[in-house]
């Protein structure tokens, strides 16, 4: 089995939630992934955890055109954990964003997981609030399927 840990922060409105299940869903279309999300708005995650994981999807509301600070926290804890000689970096990734009509966050996003040495193997996508339309909806599964499907073939 291969692990996709989901990391995102919801809080708002669950905007940012709900897209992340859309992903989860979408990976778990494919056999062999298993899949744990964590909405570091309730708690954060743990290094041992982040060390098993073998991919990382990062997902994030847009706070003043960047991702949250639980999100930020996360990158730069793997980052710290990884200079300890921890297998917490070096990995596939994906990112995805919701706004209120901004979205700057995203590139700010993938710019963050480029320095902290993450492989983004896929476009980011965002929404504008929940992905509520059939395209929006569509988009984030097969974004979850995509990227899960190159986990899977690691
Ligand atoms: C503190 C704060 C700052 C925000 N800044 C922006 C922003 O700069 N640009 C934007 O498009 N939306 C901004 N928003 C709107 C949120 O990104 C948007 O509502 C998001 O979908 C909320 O996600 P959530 O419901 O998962 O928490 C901001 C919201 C909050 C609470």
């Amino acid at each position: 089995m291969k692990k996709v840990l989901i990391v995102y922060h919801s809080q708002e409105k669950g905007n940012t939630r709900i897209m992340a299940e859309l992903v989860a869903s979408g990976c778990r279309e494919i056999t062999g992934i298993d899949v744990v999300a964590v909405n570091v708005n309730e708690r954060r995650v743990d290094m041992d955890t982040a060390e098993a994981a073998d991919a990382y999807a990062l997902g994030s509301p847009d706070y003043f055109s960047y991702p949250a600070g639980n999100v930020k926290q996360f990158v730069d804890d793997i980052l710290l954990a990884a200079w300890q000689e921890r297998r917490t970096t070096g990995k596939p990734c994906i990112c995805f964003v919701t706004h209120g009509g901004g979205g700057a966050a995203l590139p700010a996003l993938e710019k963050l997981v480029k320095a902290a040495k993450l492989d983004q193997v896929l476009p980011g996508l965002s929404c504008r609030g929940a992905p509520q339309s059939e395209d929006d909806v569509r988009r984030c599964i097969a974004l979850g399927r995509e990227f899960a499907r190159k986990v899977a073939a690691l």
